[in-house]
């Protein structure tokens, strides 16, 4: 597996919010994380970051637990995170973000990719490389924003509504490359959407949350007959 959460209970102060999560992803494959507002989903993505410390349980990354290193060293190890911010550098190019954070990734060990394999993976991408980020559509920077993630060697991509604020044409355009290129290269990734239909379209399983427990993991046909959809 390349991602296994055991058992996660984490969260603010003295505010448990999560409590007994697990999952297990799959090399190349795509989960969907959906809950309604408050659900935990975003606590569950920190924790795995290492931004938050888990009270109790585990977090393993290609078999090797990760849930107390700091987060340099779990970029290191291939997870990234995706805010709903997007987090592009408006001000430089789309060449000049994928220069930048190749530089910060620099530590990152393993088969490498560079910022001429994201531009030649991505064509919007390589269209676009001299134009300044903070032009382009929401859609352009979502794509630049996935396309930072992919530099060094990803293994677990955790993504923030990456749709949100997009056209219906270019959610699809994005989660189709999503799909694509996480299958090629093997790379899992998490999707926190509330664009349920897409984002079950593009995933291999679905996992539901509610009040920061697990109330449904399962594939996605499963996820369609289920009676969870209460929950949001
Ligand atoms: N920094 C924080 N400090 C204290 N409590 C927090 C903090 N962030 C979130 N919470 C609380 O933790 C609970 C879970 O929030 P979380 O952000 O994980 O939910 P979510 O599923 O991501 O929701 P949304 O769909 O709105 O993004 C909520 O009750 C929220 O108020
Ligand atoms: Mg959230």
């Amino acid at each position: 597996m390349t991602l296994e959460v055991r058992k996660l209970t984490a969260g603010y102060r003295n505010k448990i919010v999560i409590t007994d999560v697990s999952f297990e992803l799959a090399p190349g494959s795509i989960m969907a994380f959906f809950g309604h507002n408050g659900a935990g989903k975003s606590t569950t993505l920190k924790t795995i970051l290492g931004a938050l410390s888990p009270v109790e349980g585990e977090v393993w990354l290609d078999g090797e637990r990760i849930d107390r290193l700091p987060i340099p060293e779990r970029i290191a190890r291939g997870i990234r995170y995706l805010p709903d911010s997007r987090g592009v550098f408006p001000d430089l190019t789309v060449e000049e973000n994928l220069d930048v954070v190749a530089r910060m990734n620099a530590a990152d060990s393993g088969a490498r990719i560079a910022v001429a394999d994201v531009l030649s993976m991505l064509p919007l991408l390589e269209a676009r490389r001299g134009s300044y980020a903070g032009t382009m559509s929401g859609g352009q920077q979502q794509m630049l924003a996935f396309g930072l993630a992919l530099l060094g060697s990803p293994r677990c991509i955790l993504l923030e509504e990456p749709s949100v604020g997009l056209q219906p044409d270019l959610v699809e355009m994005l989660f189709g490359e999503i799909r694509r290129i996480c299958a090629k290269h093997a790379i899992s990734a998490i999707l926190v959407e509330h664009k349920i239909a897409s984002a079950m379209a593009i995933s291999d399983h679905v996992l539901i949350m509610n009040n920061g427990a697990v109330v449904f993991d399962g594939p996605p046909a499963k996820a369609r007959e289920s009676n969870f959809w209460e929950f949001f």
